[in-house]
């Protein structure tokens, strides 16, 4: 099963693993990740499950694309690396992505 390594905005870390299929936001939400709150259920359309993938894996996944990049235009904390998580779909080659999780910006609206 391939691991996903979680980064807080603090810098502590979680490893956590998930079947192939299943997505980057169904592992945080299985293990109680804070910060991926995926009020939409993977429904691509609450961008509560954003994050900043890290190199290599962002280039292995490619720039979102459809709804995910419609959503993440209205997200103030995107990156030019975001992603929403459950949009990412694990496969082997994925093994050990990490992903950075967001603060936030307070008042954002976003939710
Ligand atoms: Fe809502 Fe990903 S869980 S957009």
């Amino acid at each position: 099963m391939p691991k996903v390594v979680f980064v807080q905005p603090d810098g502590s870390r979680e490893t956590h693993q998930a079947p192939c299929g299943h997505s980057v936001m169904d592992c945080a939400v299985d293990n109680g990740v804070a910060g991926i709150a995926a009020q939409c259920g993977g429904g691509c359309t609450c961008s509560t499950c954003h994050a900043v993938v890290a190199e290599p894996w962002f280039s292995e996944l490619g720039a979102p694309v459809g709804d995910e990049a419609d959503i993440l235009e209205f997200v103030p904390e995107r990156r030019a690396s975001s992603r929403l998580t459950c949009q990412v779909v694990l496969t082997p080659k994925l093994d050990g992505i990490v992903v950075h999780v967001v603060e936030e910006e307070p008042g954002s609206g976003s939710g």
